[in-house]
């Protein structure tokens, strides 16, 4: 009772006065299919993000919809998708966490050309690894994601691993103005650039505001959760549901153990949790993001009566392992340093843009505010050159007043060492927070090959210097 309370308190607040907002999905989406391809139309769409007796939001869209259709394969499989650019821009598909073929990566300038306005581009590879992934643009990632350009991607176990219900959230914060329309004018703001980066304010989940999921009592329940906002890191708390940690980043994660707190996902990265459903009939538990000063609740979970398959267990369930090795060989290593510079109150005085010193006055000109080593964006040369095999520390130092959350391309990595002391038992990551003055050493074998993207996830950052490249030579 309270809590209803109080949550029409927060939605007065936000400026409105629903709780629910069933079904806003323009419904245009229905999945084409082209040669065995899946197509993915890249154009312009509506979406109901303020409900669906508010006016629709003009988006850029999958299908017309986002997040665009959700892609479901079996581990191994052979992906096969088709983007259709119908798009005023050129546009990639970038497939996040995919530990797969480089010339599929969709990098636009790294990996491949961007595709132009009324071209095509095929995509076919293979997902080796099962678990939560995503796909979205890496073209003018900083306007075309915050625009709608993203999707899930769910890589199926070979075996399912038996939970009673498989539930996706894919969440976003859209920021929108008075008219209920994407904000352009802080589309690469400077402002917002050299700060956190363009955070929204307006909570969608699976592009709907507040929707509402039923699940059965007692039922044992796989939670996806994936952070698609531009820049803001996620702070959810689920009721005070007891939730297992069973996969971080795509990957099986064991010993993180249960919490009825918080749970963090920075921009990009994402959970699966599993959940004993407890409560009865006719209760409502909600899914809260607390990163600002009053609770603002994304989602609310109905319990119904349910048909639970399995007994209730206090043992979370393991996933099948992917084929990632359980140790780091960490004999042999090669150790490389990122130095984070830059951003507001970052006292960065110069470094180096497209081969040329500059100053900060110069690369505020030129609109771009942080480096990587003195190196602003894309350098010719790679920030390292490894062979196949070659196990990789990189301390990432943030000497920034900012967190970012670094992205490796085409690897998983863990967490060695945190400011110089040690880690054991880090899950494997596509995505990690680095938060100011710290400084992160992660490992991984280079067993990719090809040419990696590593940057900040907080795409206006990435924008705007925080984007460098590895190799990998066969
Ligand atoms: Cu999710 Cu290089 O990106
Ligand atoms: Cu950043």
């Amino acid at each position: 009772m309270e809590r209803r309370k109080f949550l029409q308190g927060t939605a007065a607040i936000a400026g409105s006065a629903f709780l629910t907002a069933p079904g806003s999905m323009t419904p245009a989406g229905a999945k084409g299919r082209e040669d065995g391809f899946l197509v993915l139309e890249a154009r312009p769409g509506e979406a109901k993000l303020r409900g669906v007796d508010k006016l629709p939001t003009k988006i850029w869209s999958y299908q017309g919809m986002s997040p665009g259709p959700e892609i479901r394969v079996k581990q191994d499989e052979l992906v096969k998708v088709r983007l259709v650019n119908k798009l005023p821009q050129p546009t990639t598909i970038h497939w996040h966490g995919l530990r797969s073929d480089n010339a599929m990566d969709g990098v636009p300038g790294l990996t491949q050309k961007p595709v132009p306005p009324g071209a095509s581009f095929d995509y076919v590879f293979r997902a080796p690894d099962a678990g939560t992934f995503w796909y979205h643009s890496h073209e003018r990632t900083w306007e075309q994601v915050a625009r709608g350009l993203y999707g899930a991607l769910i890589v199926e176990e070979k075996t399912s691993p038996g939970f009673d219900r498989d539930l996706l959230m894919v969440i976003d914060d859209w920021r929108l103005d008075n008219d209920g329309q994407i904000h352009e004018e802080s589309l690469g703001h400077m402002g917002e650039m050299s700060h956190g980066g363009r955070l929204g304010n307006w909570p969608t989940v699976n592009g709907q505001y507040r929707p509402a999921y039923t699940v059965g009592k007692n039922e044992r329940l796989r939670l996806r959760l994936v952070n698609c906002c531009n820049a803001r890191t996620l702070n959810l708390i689920l009721g005070n549901w007891k939730a297992s940690v069973i996969a971080i980043d795509g990957q099986p994660a064991t010993h993180i153990g249960a919490t009825r707190k918080l749970i963090t996902l920075a921009s990009a990265q994402r959970v699966d949790l599993d959940i004993n459903v407890e409560g009865s009939p006719g209760e409502t538990v909600f899914l809260d993001e607390v990163s600002q000063d009053f609770p603002v609740p994304l989602t609310s979970l109905n319990i119904a009566e349910g048909e639970a398959k399995l007994p209730h267990r206090r043992e979370p369930i393991n996933l099948p392992p992917n084929p990632l090795p359980d140790a780091l060989p960490l004999d042999n290593v090669e150790r490389y340093e990122m130095v984070m510079e830059g951003g507001a109150m970052g006292g960065m005085r110069n470094a180096t843009y497209k081969g040329e010193n500059m100053d900060i006055r110069q690369l505020v000109g030129a609109g771009q505010v942080w480096a990587f080593n003195g190196q602003v964006g894309m350098t010719e040369k790679p920030l390292f050159d490894v062979k196949k095999g070659q196990t990789v520390i990189v301390d990432l130092i943030n000497r920034t007043a900012w967190p970012h959350p670094m992205h490796m391309h085409g690897h998983h990595f863990k967490v060695v060492r945190r400011n110089d002391k040690p880690v054991n038992d880090a899950p494997w990551r596509d995505t990690e927070l680095v938060r100011r003055n710290e400084k992160v050493s992660i490992a991984f074998v280079a067993d990719n090959p090809g040419k990696w993207a590593l940057h900040c996830h907080i795409l206006s950052h990435a924008a705007s210097g925080m984007f460098t490249w590895f190799n990998v030579s066969a």
